[in-house]
């Protein structure tokens, strides 16, 4: 378990203080993979160097396994950081050295012997899919195999902790979904917690057992992936949520959307289901029980963490009374409802 607590980090520009990180309060289980999200600037890779005391905040307790990190000298430091492994955007790995070396670094530098470690490294590249790369250099592979080997050095000294800055960010699609599996796995296998950064909230909802928002250097918000991405609750939370989501309105839609009624407009709705009623007729239900039409202008399902996430854009056509009764019956049924606005009708 790792428990920071008032952890606060202040930069000194000249005269002025700039506080990047504030009273930061947070708990990640053993096993978890917890993500932390927010703009450009808001102090996560900050926060993710803290933890491993790559950088001393100024305030603060960072506890490890119940262990203080702050409390220790320098020599114990040493042997607690072998059990957090680090991952960057942009590899880091020595362009001098060959694979096997690269993932070898820690070994060599505590002198080991050969024979000590290279069994163990051999091992770790093949958990990477690197065996068959172990005598080429950085050079010679792709980003994604850069970050395979860049893993398998983070995992050199068995780890119970894995922080990850941007892991995939350099990376393109495909690749980018291969590293998060690979990243999983590993989670699972070796029960390692991974706090992972990411300003990518495809990545963080597709691994992230649970999520911290950061604003500013603050905690704004800590909860489920599924119940963040379903119901965002800061308002940093929801403008993240709205500018990667995809699902904007149509143009068509756009253009006939208005605020106040007009007679023979239809109800605008974004409607999300989770979990067991995303399973469920509730559409089909509606449109017979109130005599209206709905017309799906967008409509998806995701899977988060195992469960199901379905977000949709309908237009209710039907007269206005009929508007309350069934948004009070989408609520009833356990749907979110967002009142999009009005529409008016399409001419024929
Ligand atoms: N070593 C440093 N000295 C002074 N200011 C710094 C230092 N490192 C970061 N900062 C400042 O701290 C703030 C947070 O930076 P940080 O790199 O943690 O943000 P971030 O959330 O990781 O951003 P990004 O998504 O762009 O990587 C920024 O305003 C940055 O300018
Ligand atoms: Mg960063």
């Amino acid at each position: 378990m790792i428990e920071l607590t008032d952890l606060s980090q202040v930069y000194h520009h000249g005269d002025t203080a700039h506080q990047v990180l504030k009273d930061i309060q947070l708990t990640v289980q053993q096993g978890e993979i917890f993500g932390i999200i927010g703009a450009s600037g808001s102090g996560k890779s900050t926060l993710l160097r803290c933890i491993n005391l790559l950088e001393r905040p100024n305030r603060g307790s960072i506890a490890v396994a119940g262990q203080d990190l702050m409390q220790l000298t320098k020599l114990e430091l040493r042997v607690w950081r072998q059990r957090i492994g680090m991952v960057f955007q942009h590899f880091n790995l020595m362009a001098s050295c060959s694979v096997f070396d690269n993932v070898a670094l820690a070994f060599r530098l505590r002198k080991l012997k050969e024979k000590q470690f290279v069994q163990h490294v051999a091992d770790l590249l093949e958990q990477v899919g690197m065996q068959d790369y172990a005598r080429h250099y950085p050079y010679q592979l792709s980003g994604g195999q850069c970050q395979r080997v860049a893993i398998a050095r983070a995992l050199a000294d068995n780890p119970r902790i894995l922080l990850c800055d941007e892991p995939t960010s350099a990376l393109d699609a495909k690749t980018a979904q291969q590293i998060l599996e690979l990243l999983v796995t590993i989670c699972k296998q070796k029960e390692i917690t991974i706090i992972l950064v990411s300003h990518a909230l495809e990545v963080v909802k597709q691994i992230c057992n649970r999520i911290a928002v950061l604003d500013q250097g603050m905690i704004v918000e800590v909860a489920e992936s599924v119940h963040f991405f379903s119901k965002p609750q800061s308002n940093v939370g929801k403008s993240l949520i709205q500018a990667a989501s995809r699902d904007i309105l149509p143009l068509q839609v756009q253009a006939r959307l208005h605020e106040v009624y007009r007679e023979n407009d239809g109800l605008l709705l974004r409607v999300c289901f989770h979990d067991k009623v995303a399973g469920q007729p509730i559409i089909a239900q509606a449109i017979q029980r109130f005599h209206i039409l709905i017309n799906i202008h967008i409509a998806k399902v995701e899977y988060i963490q195992h469960a199901a996430l379905g977000t949709m854009l309908i237009e209710v056509q039907g007269t206005e009374e009929k508007f309350k009764p069934c948004i009070a019956f989408f609520k009833e049924n356990g749907v979110d409802i967002k009142k999009v606005g009005y529409v008016t009708p399409v001419m024929e």
